[in-house]
């Protein structure tokens, strides 16, 4: 008896040893070795891409000048780099997993940051992402906004001109430094009209110790040279003669402040209400922009509240979130449409606000900052 269980615990080592040196070998090729060669990528069987095997799909097709979207920088997180893998993909990582649902699963899309290059592959890519290029750009102005926000103004040196709609994302390259080994790449959307062709502004909110947005505070200067590429999103105003009302808090002030430019350029002038939100009243920016708007579109009011003004604040204004201050001023939502901006948790409680209010989910369209 003795003998047998000392034959058995000894063919269970010699198996976890082999399995072990196996999967390091496998591990280790994988890492170092990566020798997958040169690759090939076929796009919507019109062309074919020579890649160097191994990186990551969104860098070897940003390698080539494809831009695919994303806002997380490759980090799996923000799930906008979605493509269509028709065969070359292998099997879904566990990191894509929490981005796909069953229909996109059995649609083979895949998570581009996460799958690598390890054999040709097929892919199917919207024809509108061939439109997106990389611009080399200037920081032209810095301004403070807030305390906390920035507006920075990038022109454009090489294009000089950019195409874009009111409402759309730009991807920005921070420059490899103290907080990272590597560029990385943070989404920021346009808050300058589309007619302003040869610069865009950003609206940068600082998030403390954030990658992005301590690079801007810190390092960032008039004249530096950034790379960003673009356009990217759909969250631009739908055509129809629906009443209209924006929902923002901090930046997410930025996409609709680009759209109400335009709208002001274009003298569209239907009724529009602009709920912004914010803590105090040194949070608020723009207030006087605001009131030309008011002055240009006479349909378009800015109500601006403070959830927790301070007393020396001395607010005559809208006090409270938005969920209840909306209540105030929308009686009849039978032909409301809505646009919010903000982070996750925000953009999900004024969509529960909204449908308590009868407003159907087609009639939201949100820009999710994260
Ligand atoms: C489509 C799109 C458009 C965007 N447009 C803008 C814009 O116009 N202006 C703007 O300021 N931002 C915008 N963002 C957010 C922006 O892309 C970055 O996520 C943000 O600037 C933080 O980047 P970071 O590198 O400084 O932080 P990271 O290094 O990425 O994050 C550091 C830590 O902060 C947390 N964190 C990340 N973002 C936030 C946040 N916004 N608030 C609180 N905590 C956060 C992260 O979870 C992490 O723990 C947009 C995002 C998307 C998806
Ligand atoms: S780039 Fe954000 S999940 Fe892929």
């Amino acid at each position: 008896m003795d003998f047998a269980w000392s034959e058995f615990f000894t063919s269970i080592l010699i198996v976890s040893g082999i399995s072990g040196i196996l999967a390091t070998l496998m591990v280790i090729a994988d890492a170092t070795i990566g020798n997958y060669g040169e690759l090939k990528i076929a796009i919507n069987k019109k062309k074919e891409l020579t890649v160097e095997g191994g990186q990551p799909l969104l860098t070897a097709l940003k390698n080539k000048s494809i831009f695919i979207p994303s806002a997380c920088g490759g980090r799996g997180s923000c799930g906008l780099c979605k493509l269509k893998v028709d065969s070359g993909g292998g099997d879904i990582l566990s990191t894509e997993l929490p981005w796909l649902d069953d229909k996109e699963k059995a649609e083979k899309i895949r998570l581009s940051c996460q799958l690598k290059v390890k054999q040709n592959m097929e892919l199917t890519i919207p024809e509108e992402l061939f439109n997106v290029k990389e611009y080399k750009t200037e920081v032209s102005s810095i301004v403070n906004l807030t305390h906390d926000i920035k507006e920075i103004t990038l022109a454009l040196l090489e294009p000089a001109e950019i195409e874009f709609k009111a409402g759309q994302f730009i991807q920005m390259e921070i420059p490899e430094y103290d907080l990272t080994d590597e560029p990385v790449y943070r989404a920021y959307s346009i808050a300058s009209a589309p007619s302003m062709k040869n610069s865009i502004k950003l609206q940068i909110k600082y998030v403390p110790d954030g990658i992005s947005t301590t690079y801007v505070n810190r390092h960032m200067k008039v004249k530096d040279k950034v790379i960003v590429n673009g356009p990217y999103g759909d969250f631009c105003l739908r055509n129809n003669n629906r009443e209209l009302i924006f929902m923002a808090t901090g930046s997410g002030m930025a996409p609709i402040y680009s759209i109400l430019l335009d709208m002001a350029e274009k003298g569209v002038n239907k009724k529009t209400t602009f709920f912004f939100g914010c803590k105090e009243k040194r949070d608020l920016f723009l207030t006087e922009e605001m009131k030309d708007l008011e002055r240009k579109m006479t349909g378009f009011k800015f109500v601006p509240s403070l959830s927790r003004p301070r007393e020396e604040d001395n607010w005559q204004g809208e006090t409270g979130r938005l969920n209840t201050v909306i209540k105030k001023y929308l009686s009849d939502t039978s032909e409301v449409e809505a646009y919010l901006c903000a982070g996750t948790s925000v953009i999900e409680s004024y969509k529960n606000a909204l449908k308590e209010m009868g407003i159907p989910e087609n009639r939201i369209f949100y820009d999710d900052f994260g």
